[in-house]
């Protein structure tokens, strides 16, 4: 049986009177797709946060390869392998496609790196570190797009950028927040075929909050469901789809 690489106990979390938590409790197995699902404010983003260190819980545990981490600050979390996703900030868009995995190598010399980057000296970079960055573009299928400047990528591809500077920094646990978002159908799907890949090849695993539920949910192993800061059901997607509560929590307003 796989073992589970991350778990939250009993996490709880206020915003001065706003309860955003209360008390959630969620396994994420290795190598699944988990999917965390409810409605608009039910606490789904914020569990994110805890997860990666960016707001402290206010009770409540988390575990990462059984390892707590617990408070630990974002940057420490990152280093375990726990890596979530944000969007490109904004001057790496003028990086190129593989310039983009370079800089996100943990251990790349810094700023004179970054320099050497601008003046196109990319190759000057040690060789193991490119051909990894090849490796991860491979199967992402961007590696077609290797010297495009970032900024010309579409939605979908950008997406899928951000999972591969996380690949670079062997990320084993990726957490998304709305991947699917502002991406068009069929773009949605090839993400999350994307995805599926990754997972089969690498072993990665993925913890993703999504609300394009008519896509996502045929890629997805287990689903958590959330309403109102508890979860309300778990499950393969089947069951949970089909649960009471989940439906009141969706049409119930
Ligand atoms: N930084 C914050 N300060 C104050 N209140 C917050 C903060 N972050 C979240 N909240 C509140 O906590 C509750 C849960 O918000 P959260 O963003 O986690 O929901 P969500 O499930 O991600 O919603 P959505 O699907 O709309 O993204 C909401 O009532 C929200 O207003
Ligand atoms: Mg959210």
């Amino acid at each position: 049986m796989r073992s589970e690489i991350l778990r939250t106990d009993g996490v709880v979390k206020s915003f001065g009177g706003v309860k955003a938590l209360k008390g959630v409790s969620i396994r994420v197995k290795e190598g699944s797709i988990t999917m965390m699902i409810g409605p608009n404010g039910s606490g789904k983003t914020t569990l994110i946060n805890v997860i990666s260190g960016l707001y402290k819980p206010d009770d409540g545990k988390v575990f990462f390869n059984d390892k707590e981490i617990t408070g630990l600050p974002p940057h420490e979390i990152y280093k375990l392998g726990l890596v979530r996703t944000f969007q490109i900030p904004q001057p790496f868009m003028k990086l190129t496609v593989l310039e983009n995995l370079l800089v996100a190598y943990p251990d790349n010399p810094g700023e004179k790196f970054f320099g050497a980057l601008r003046r196109g000296k990319w190759r000057k970079v040690e060789e193991k570190v490119v051909e990894k960055a090849f490796k991860i573009l491979k199967l992402l299928k961007l590696d077609h797009l290797w010297d495009q400047q970032s900024y010309k990528l579409s939605g979908g591809q950008m997406k899928l950028l951000e999972v591969g500077r996380a690949l670079m920094s062997d990320a084993r646990l990726i957490m998304m927040d709305e991947p699917a978002a502002g991406v068009n159908p069929v773009l949605a799907h090839e993400i999350f075929r994307r995805f599926r890949e990754l997972k089969d090849k690498l072993g990665v695993t993925f913890f993703l909050v999504e609300h394009r539920l008519e896509i996502a949910l045929r890629y997805t192993d287990y689903v958590y469901a959330m309403a109102n800061g508890v979860v309300v059901a778990e499950g393969v997607p089947e069951t949970v789809m089909v649960n009471p509560q989940v439906i009141e929590a969706y049409l119930g307003g």
